[in-house]
């Protein structure tokens, strides 16, 4: 696999390299710095006067639970998080007209067991595409404050090509989304919530563990496999992520192989064009429903009906 930094190359042939499991360093964009600013602010005023990377020293868990199902949802919605991802979207060369993103998530990593589920939800090893992601879905992962390699995100690109055994086939995303998906903040110190994980014992080593600074992002397939690092700093992490996939991709059905994935379903419904946040058309959306929840309908509506937690994969 390669590691591209700062590269150059073209969106299509970009999509393609990330299909076969690269992975791609932007360092520096104007837009995603101030997208960390806009989540820093919201951050530091949600935890005042506390330190937010300090509030596990002090804050009762259930009280932070709380404070995050606010924040989550508040950094969600506001309006300036669609504009600065279609910044960095053009920053980083991508065809607005034919690239759709979903609405940004921000994670935090607590040190220690602090906490773990529910609201911040500390992902085991897993592929999105187990969650009912297309195969052409990117994912962008960018960390809000400075990053350390003992409270990031791992990728695990020896199982890029590698089947797992999972219980993938048991999930389906419009099924999650009425049933679970908005009681992430009840979930404090458990999860009971059924969610796809390896069955089998997975070899974590070699992992890849990329630390790069406030404004920077990386970029990679959502079939990678990948996960939060048990956070052993004295620190909390905080960072945003968000998906994309391209029409001309979507309608090809073109992406990265599938080596394991059963989930039914599909996240299709949630991307919104760069330009107008306007959804993908009903007939690239059709492609991907399998009828399994047949009560799914997309609205034809711009913008998109609002996301109520943060907790898409
Ligand atoms: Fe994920």
């Amino acid at each position: 696999m390669n590691i591209f930094v700062d590269s150059q190359m073209n969106e299509d042939a970009r999509r393609r390299e990330l299909y076969r499991g690269s992975i791609f360093v932007h360092s520096f964009s104007a837009s995603a710095l101030k997208f960390c600013r806009l989540a820093q602010d919201l951050i530091e005023e949600a935890f005042h006067p506390l330190d937010p990377l300090r509030v596990h020293e002090t804050l009762p868990a259930e009280k932070c639970a709380e404070i995050l199902a606010v924040l989550k949802p508040k950094f969600i919605h506001h309006p300036q998080s669609k504009e600065y991802i279609k910044g960095m979207l053009r920053e980083a060369g991508c065809d607005l007209d034919k690239t759709y993103f979903d609405v940004p998530r921000m994670r935090t990593a607590f040190p220690g067991d602090y906490l773990k589920s529910g609201i911040a939800y500390a992902f085991h090893p897993h592929r999105d595409t187990w969650y009912s992601a297309p195969f052409c879905q990117i994912n962008w992962w960018m960390p809000i404050y400075d990053l350390n390699s003992e409270n990031c995100m791992a990728l695990h690109p020896h199982y890029f090509d590698r089947a797992i055994k999972n219980g993938s086939s048991q999930y389906n995303y419009q099924k999650w989304n009425l049933e679970s998906r908005f009681n992430a903040a009840r979930h404090v110190q458990t999860d009971t919530r059924v969610q796809p994980h390896a069955e089998e014992p997975i070899e974590l080593d070699p992992q890849i563990r990329l630390v790069c600074p406030v404004g920077g992002a990386y970029v990679f397939s959502a079939a990678q496999l990948h996960s939060t690092v048990p956070n052993t700093s004295k620190i909390t992490r905080y960072s945003i992520d968000f998906r994309t996939v391209h029409l001309d991709d979507v309608l090809g059905r073109v992406g990265a192989r599938n080596v394991d994935s059963a989930c039914t379903g599909t996240t299709m419904g949630d991307y919104l064009r760069g330009t107008d946040f306007s959804h993908l058309p009903e007939q690239a959306i059709a492609l991907y429903q399998d009828g399994s929840r047949p009560e799914y309908v997309v609205s034809s509506v711009a913008p998109a009906p609002p996301v109520k937690a943060s907790f898409r994969q």
